[in-house]
């Protein structure tokens, strides 16, 4: 494969997002990479074309519907509306953005499921399952609550104990209730419908082992492989909002088993719109096209054994690759509505350029399925000091000049055609890395290359050539390099922030970069009155950004006041660890002896800790709950052996442990009496 020189027919496809509820950061990681890739396919000169939908189908939506007080049909074309509007405000332009619940789905989905019937693929048998009696429909496993069989928490949902992380079938629960209904639910039979997914083992031992998987996915599936193929659930009963299955009156399409039928329906509506956009050209089984899917890492075995297997099955070509990425925390964390770190596209929208935030994601972003990390602070400073500071500085920094002195012509030559042919060249690397989605290595190259512009006009200082008679030409070159270098630069971050780069080119009276004009460079061309082209981020930003996150949260709690609390009280249970992982963490008990506010700092407290001879300095985040009197003489609970921190107001040496969602509802750990400093808890 060769992004650059020979010109390929690529499809791209991201995950559908479920049609119940908003756009969050979290979403956005995988559509902006995915439309960094796509766009530098394009600027490459490589046809290529982004297709997304809503997934509408499902139990979630038509319930949510149903609790709305509207139709199924109503509700996804709300959510419809408010995707696009966020899509287009971040710049992830789709060629076509569609629906599952659309006739070009129904079709594909009928033909799929035909054909692998017809190939004997699709097994029936009858099973027993969770019902409501009151509401005459079959509950899924997160629609039944009731006690955990392991641990005894009451309110836990049918397939995970979220206090003590047990999993188990909901025919365990104890006290079992319908969430739908409240009513006890009762065991009954219904005939289903199995894609036999064991039919495939053989071809997708070799499709997972040939190259179309990241290595780390490839070695997960064979976890899979050696647990055995499971028959996999097709189908679902009435009610559901979905598809009714051909030859079953009464039976649905589970909505997994649609889904990604729909980036061929939504393809299918482009070409169905497009003078010459075959759809056989790319997904008959012979196609050259390229197919590349990009998906979260939680649905693998969706992309990479259900959906081969039955594009497979049913005749049709199998994906190039499949591109997992990895999750978002934000500050370190899992996003949190409680802590204003569940941020809806909609809300950073209202304080933040989403610049920013394409350009954060990119610098983070590498190939593999790593998580990544969204730290505010480090946010802030990446993008003042690196787009703002940087990139957009070269260009303020030389067209005062050119306007004032040279009527904003640029010079007839460009005078340092080396360090010109130095930023080309880099252009076959960074070219490459944005081939192989290693994103966060393009820009650090390409940040290299800022430096490297900025640090030639420090050298060559046009504000003192300004002002030297005789030197005029001289100023002329040096603003004209300048602006070529920054041409290059904006031109290499195109993909990434499409909206400052057409606001650059408007500047520089220039189409469209394309990857290959940037070898040209500009000579005796007029440019535009400079106006910044973005401005710095402002720590008030992200504060009323957290700040209006967590009034989200107020917000739903007024609409569903049960799935608000549970948020409140219960982050759901992390990873296990194991024992000696656990025993790493020497926890002491320890006597507050002195607790003091800040100058400075809106939520530490600086408490002065003895373990029992020895004492600790340790900034804690509780001032919001606990006024520093009422704190001194108190016993707790530190990490002892948390290496040190360095914090803006000193050096912080441990934590003490604290519950709650924050704010004032906070409550530090106390020993029962007779505990004492420096015991170690166990
Ligand atoms: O996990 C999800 O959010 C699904 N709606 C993704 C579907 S991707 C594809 F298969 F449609
Ligand atoms: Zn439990």
């Amino acid at each position: 494969m060769n992004g650059i020189q020979t010109k390929r027919n690529i499809l791209v496809t991201s995950a559908l997002p479920y049609a119940n509820g908003p756009i969050h950061i979290g979403h956005l990681v995988e559509y902006i990479q995915t439309d960094i890739w796509v766009r530098f396919q394009k600027m490459s000169g490589n046809p290529c074309i982004y297709v997304c939908a809503d997934d509408a189908h499902g139990t979630p939506i038509m319930l949510r519907a149903r609790q709305e007080g509207i139709t199924p049909e109503q509700l996804i074309a709300r959510v419809a509306e408010e995707h696009k509007a966020d899509f287009a405000a971040f710049r992830v332009e789709f060629d076509n953005y569609y629906s599952t619940h659309s006739d070009e789905n129904r079709f594909y989905a009928n033909t799929i499921y035909e054909h692998n019937r017809d190939a004997g693929h699709i097994a029936r048998r009858t099973i027993t399952q969770a019902f409501d009696p009151k509401e005459e429909m079959f509950l899924p496993d997160r629609f039944i609550k009731g006690e955990c069989p392991k641990c005894g928490a009451g309110d836990q949902y049918g397939d995970n104990c979220e206090a003590c992380g047990a999993s188990y079938s909901p025919g365990e629960l104890k006290n079992p209730t319908s969430v739908v209904s409240g009513v006890t639910p009762i065991q009954k039979e219904s005939e289903h419908y199995f894609f036999k997914l064991g039919d495939f083992e053989t071809m997708l031992k070799q499709w997972t082992r040939g190259g179309h998987l990241q290595a780390e996915v490839a070695n997960k599936l064979d976890e899979w492989f050696q647990a055995g193929l499971q028959e996999w659930d097709i189908s679902r009963d009435a009610p559901y909002f979905g598809f009714e299955i051909p030859d079953h009156p009464g039976k649905f399409f589970y909505v997994w088993l649609d889904a990604p039928i729909g980036y061929m329906a939504s393809f299918r509506n482009l070409c169905d719109r497009t003078e010459g956009l075959e759809f056989d050209a790319f997904w008959s089984r012979d196609s050259k096209a390229e197919l590349y899917h990009f998906i979260g890492k939680d649905i693998i075995y969706f992309h990479a054994l259900f959906w081969p297997a039955m594009l497979d099955g049913a005749g049709f070509r199998t994906p190039t690759a499949v591109f997992a990425h990895g999750f978002l925390t934000v500050d370190g964390q899992k996003m949190s509505k409680s802590r204003g770190t569940f941020i809806r596209a909609r809300t950073y929208l209202e304080s933040l350029n989403p610049e920013y935030l394409r350009y954060y994601f990119a610098a983070k972003l590498g190939s593999g399925v790593e998580d990544i990390d969204l730290n505010l602070e480090d946010f802030t400073a990446r993008v003042n000091s690196d787009l703002v500071g940087k990139v957009v500085n070269i260009a303020s920094r030389c067209a005062g000049f050119l306007r004032k002195r040279f009527d904003s012509r640029l010079s007839e030559q460009i005078s340092e055609p080396t360090l010109f042919d130095e930023f080309t060249q880099a252009g076959r690397s960074i070219a490459e890395r944005y081939e192989q989605r290693e994103f966060s290595h393009a820009v650090r190259e390409i940040m290299a290359l800022a430096d490297r512009a900025n640090q030639y006009i420090d050298d060559r200082k046009p504000w003192v050539i300004a002002k030297e008679v005789g030197r005029a030409q001289e100023l002329h070159q040096v603003c004209s390099m300048g602006i070529n270098l920054f041409r290059v630069l904006i031109g290499y971050l195109r993909p990434i922030l499409p909206a400052t780069a057409e606001k650059a080119e408007l500047f520089l009276k220039v189409a469209p970069l394309s990857w290959a004009d940037l070898a040209q460079p500009l000579a005796n061309h007029e440019i535009a009155k400079f106006k910044p082209l973005m401005t710095r981020v402002e720590k008030a930003q992200i504060d009323s950004m957290v700040e209006a996150s967590k009034q989200d949260l107020e917000k739903q709690a007024e609409d569903s006041p049960e799935a608000a609390s549970k948020e409140l009280t219960a982050d759901p249970i992390g990873e296990t660890i194991e024992y000696p992982d656990f025993a790493r963490v020497d926890l002491r008990i320890v006597e507050i002896v002195k607790a003091s506010r800040v100058e400075g700092a809106d939520k530490l407290l600086q408490l002065t800790l003895d373990l029992g001879g020895e004492t600790r300095q340790v900034f804690a985040g509780i001032k919001s709950a606990y006024e520093p009197e009422q704190l001194e003489g108190r016993l707790t609970v530190m990490v002892a052996n948390l290496a040190p921190r360095k914090m803006r107001f000193g050096i912080s040496e441990g934590m003490v442990l604290a519950a709650g969602p924050g704010g004032s509802e906070l409550f530090l750990l106390s020993p029962d009496a007779g505990a004492r400093p420096g015991m170690r808890v166990k």
